[in-house]
Parts: structure tokens; C-alpha cells; sequence
């Protein structure tokens, strides 16, 4: 069994962190979406990976590399324009050859992982397989309807009127007949060959699709409450770990992992918490469930719940909560200028102040 990674895309929707153009390296709790995919991909005991790149392979390949830091053998296919899932399928025809295989949307992150799904795939050998999970706005997915066994009776790409709430999440396993139901389709109203097309007519011609629903899914689609969620799941799982410098001032609480490089020093850290490498943290207090990447700098301000991304700064700011802060953002307080508010809001901000 094989795995094909699908990380094309431009990730326009992705907002407000559009900072990397490649969506799959996104940080959830200081790691790239995409990584917690591939870990999924090993554990499952597969090693043969096709990632499929669009014009962000530069990015994706030099963070991937060969694939053998997550115990993977991985190869790149070049798709040269994101023409849609199904045809990402079409140009990995021959990496794929006539193995069984598990198709994994790189920006998709599913808690738990996938070693069971693979498993039941491989004992009860079905033609494909496909994940579904219960969303509010199904409009911004491919939608399934079951029939009362459970059974996919049809499927729908972004349906305005959408017939269920179960949306297609971006794992789907397959045999080999998939690649003549995706020769047979046709592009959609987005002039893309989709996938969910492609199960469609598996499923007329006969096909055994088989569905299961998850929970615990996500896909970021620029929702901030989201991306602190998942982030919040994760750091649930995190063991104490001091690679860095903490002093005698500071007090550290719990689950904190405080990476090399690090430096803490006369503040409260209370986990679940991550100080990312070569962070400093500086007369401040960090609350449960927030992750600090690399190389920021947080000095006298207190941050809670919430997700920092590298190189950026607080100074002097309290207290902040349940907010996003991208790359090489500096947040800072100015006690004796008049009473305002300065900001330098990059496109698609949202902010909020007390008043
Ligand atoms: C794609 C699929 C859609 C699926 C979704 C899951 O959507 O077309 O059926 O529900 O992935 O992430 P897209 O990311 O192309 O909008």
C-alpha cells in the first residue's frame, strides 16, 4: 500500500495566515499541518509516499526533504496547475502503478490518526473508502448521503443545497479501479476534476464504497477559533520537556516543553505550553494551551491561550487570549502616549479591543 500526499494548492482562503504560500505548511502547535499527516502515514506502516507539489515544491521540499525523518521513502510528482484532486490522481498514475493506496489532503488534520482506517481497508478490502464528518456549513465541502446502513448512495461537490451535513474529509483510501472512474469524468463548474466526482461514478458503476464517520477533524479554512482548537487538542498530549534555559525566577507549571535554545527568566509558565527554540521569555506570564514558535521574543506581557508564530514580539502587552499572531508581528504597550489605538493590521486582520 502506497500513500499520495496532495500538497498543491495556493491556499488563497487561508486567512489571516497567508504568509506561506504553501497552506500545508501552516504551524499547528509549532509543527507544519503537513508533518502531522506524514506521521499518520508512517505510523499506519506505510513508507512508500508520493507528495504531489504544485508551484510551492520548493517550500514543501525543503521542508519534507527525502522523507526520512519521518521514516519514509518520498517522491515528488509535479502537477503543473491545480486542476483538481482527480487530476492530481491522473499525473501520479505511474508512481501509484496498481497498488492499493490511501490519498491524503496535506492541509487536513485528523486527530487520532489513521492506523485503524487503514487496517479495516486492508481487511475488508473495499473498492474505496471514504471519511465523513459532521460540519455546520457543509457548502464548503464535498457532501455524502447514506442511505440507513450507512451505505454512500451519492455525493456532491459544494453543494448550494446541501442534502446532509456529512462533508468528505480529505483522507480517502482506494484500489486501483479509481484511476478509470477518474479518467471518466469530467471537469466540474470550477473547471477542476474532482474526486468527489470520480466516487461518484465508481459508485454507479457499481463499485463497494464504504464510509465511516470521525470525529475530531479539521481543515483550516482561516478560522481562527479552529486553528485554537486543534492547537488546544494537541497540547492536551504534550509531555514536560526542559531543553532550554529556565532561571531560578521563573516558575514552570506543568506539561510546558521549553525547546533548546530557549531562555526563560523571571516568569509563570503554566502548561499545556510551547516555547519554541531560541524563544525569549522575559518578566512575563504564558497561560494553558499556548504555543510560542521560534525565535520570538515576549518580554513583561501575559499571553493565554493562543498561538504565536516566529519571529515575532510582545512588549509590555496584557493581557492577551484565544488570539493568532503570524510571523514577524511586534505587539508592544506605550503608557505615555495619548490614550488610542496604534495598529498596523496586515490584509485580512480582525481585531478586537476592550473599549
Ligand atoms: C476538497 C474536496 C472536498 C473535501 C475537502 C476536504 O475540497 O474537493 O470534497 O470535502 O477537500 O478538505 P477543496 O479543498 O478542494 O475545496
Amino acid at each position: 500500500m502506497k500513500a499520495l500526499v496532495l500538497s498543491g494548492g495556493s491556499g488563497t482562503r487561508l486567512r489571516p495566515i497567508t504568509h506561506t504560500s504553501a497552506k500545508q505548511l501552516v504551524p499547528v502547535a509549532n509543527k507544519p499541518v503537513l508533518f502531522y499527516g506524514l506521521e499518520s502515514i508512517a505510523d499506519a506502516g506505510i513508507t512508500e509516499v508520493g507528495i504531489v507539489v504544485g508551484h510551492t515544491a520548493p517550500e514543501i521540499e525543503e521542508a519534507v526533504g527525502d522523507g526520512s525523518a519521518f521514516g519514509l521513502r518520498v517522491s515528488y510528482i509535479r502537477q503543473e496547475e491545480p486542476l483538481g484532486l482527480a487530476h492530481a490522481l491522473l499525473v501520479s498514475r505511474d508512481f501509484l502503478g496498481d497498488d492499493d493506496f490511501v490519498m491524503y489532503l496535506g492541509d487536513n488534520f485528523i486527530v487520532g490518526g489513521i492506523t485503524k482506517l487503514v487496517k479495516d481497508f486492508r481487511e475488508s478490502g473495499p473498492d474505496a473508502k471514504i471519511l465523513l464528518t459532521r460540519v455546520s456549513d457543509p457548502r464548503q465541502f464535498g457532501v455524502a448521503v447514506l442511505d440507513e446502513d450507512g451505505g454512500v448512495i451519492g455525493l456532491e461537490e459544494k453543494p448550494e443545497d446541501p442534502k446532509s451535513d456529512l462533508a468528505l474529509v480529505g483522507v480517502y483510501l482506494f484500489s486501483p479501479l479509481v484511476h478509470e472512474a477518474a479518467r471518466a469524468i469530467k471537469p466540474s463548474w470550477r473547471n477542476e476534476l474532482e474526486i468527489t466526482d470520480a466516487i461518484q461514478e465508481l459508485i454507479e458503476s457499481g463499485a463497494r464504497v464504504e464510509s465511516e464517520v470521525i470525529d475530531g477533524y479539521w481543515k483550516d479554512t482561516g478560522n481562527v477559533d479552529d486553528m485554537l482548537e486543534v492547537n488546544r487538542i494537541i497540547l492536551e498530549g504534550v509531555e514536560r520537556r526542559m531543553d532550554g534555559e529556565v532561571d531560578d525566577t521563573s516558575q514552570i507549571i506543568g506539561r510546558v516543553v521549553v525547546e533548546r535554545g530557549a531562555r526563560v527568566s523571571g516568569s509563570r509558565i503554566v502548561g499545556p505550553a510551547l516555547i519554541g527554540a531560541g524563544t525569549e521569555v522575559i518578566d512575563s506570564y504564558i497561560g494553558p494551551y499556548t504555543a510560542v514558535s521560534e525565535n520570538c521574543r515576549i518580554l513583561d506581557s501575559e499571553l493565554e491561550f493562543s498561538i504565536m508564530l516566529r519571529d515575532s514580539t510582545l512588549t509590555g502587552v496584557r493581557r492577551m487570549e484565544a488570539s493568532l499572531i503570524g510571523r514577524h508581528v511586534h505587539g508592544a504597550s506605550r503608557p505615555r502616549v495619548p490614550n488610542a489605538h496604534r495598529l498596523v493590521l496586515g490584509d485580512h486582520s480582525t481585531f478586537e479591543i476592550s473599549s
